[in-house]
């Protein structure tokens, strides 16, 4: 087991570009090329129609700028929930194709036997259960789950199923902390929060968020470090300003 529980906290940030990569490798110990990609360069509404394609010349562009952290690559809607055997030739091209580390996936109950099949031939799984953003649609927008006693405890039965079928590691996203920490105290593998709990032995955030590059929503649980969008926006305007006053580009600048 590459992580043990208890230990160090573990940290993870999205990233879908080179130079993104480059910035965060090594800072943050796993580099998520999450679907939430959709959103965040597509411009979608929500992750449904990504495409295992996007996914991944994404993981290759992320692939190329990363040397120091691991990599792992979300596995879209659509490329694994037919049958064990879709989703073991989808894992297979993210894998062979990009190289990375390992692959994510929304787990319900009814996937442990597919996350069995993906472990028994050597891909490492990372599975997520709580909000799945990937069933939004159905749900009927982005809610906290496990808010009832039945659904805490059904969550809290898929997050060992899925950790017993040999998971390495759980992503548990927007439930209430208790719940949360139940899992982490209740299964043998280390447990990633977002919008969840502290007590979570790792913690990931989508990158946007966290600078304020995705100025369309932010969740509740997000904390804004820089706001991006407003040094973007100010060098942008200098520049149309000089272009507009011929002051661009500054004749010291450009060797003869
Ligand atoms: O797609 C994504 O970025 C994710 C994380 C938010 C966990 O699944």
């Amino acid at each position: 087991m590459m992580w043990q529980k208890n230990k160090k906290k573990i940290t993870c940030l999205t990233a879908y570009t080179y130079p993104m990569a480059k910035i965060l490798d090594g800072i943050c110990d796993v580099i998520l090329v999450g679907d939430s990609l959709g959103m965040c360069v597509y411009g979608f509404p929500d992750t449904v129609d990504v495409t295992l394609e996007m996914m991944i010349n994404h993981g290759k562009a992320v692939m190329r700028g990363v040397e120091k952290s691991l990599v792992i690559i979300d596995m879209p809607c659509g490329s694994y929930e037919e049958s064990p055997k879709q989703a073991l030739t989808s894992a297979r091209r993210i894998i062979d194709e990009t190289g990375c580390y390992a692959i994510k996936m929304e787990t319900d109950k009814n996937l442990a036997d597919t996350v069995e099949l993906l472990v028994k031939n050597n891909i490492k799984v990372m599975g997520h259960v709580g909000l799945m953003p990937q069933h939004v649609r159905k749900i009927g927008g982005y809610k906290y789950q496990g808010l009832d006693e039945k659904s805490s405890q059904e969550i809290l039965e898929t997050s060992q199923a899925i950790a017993n079928a040999g998971a390495f590691a759980l992503v548990i996203e927007a439930v209430p902390e208790k719940l949360a920490d139940r899992i982490t105290n209740n299964i043998n593998i280390p447990t990633i929060g977002i919008g969840a709990s502290i007590n979570c032995d790792g913690q990931v955030l989508v990158i946007d968020d966290l600078i304020g590059l995705n100025t369309d929503f932010k969740p509740k649980f997000v904390k804004r470090y820089t706001e991006v969008s407003n040094s973007i926006k100010t060098a942008a305007q200098q520049f149309c300003l000089e272009v507009e006053t011929k002051k661009f580009p500054a004749v010291e600048n450009i060797k003869k």
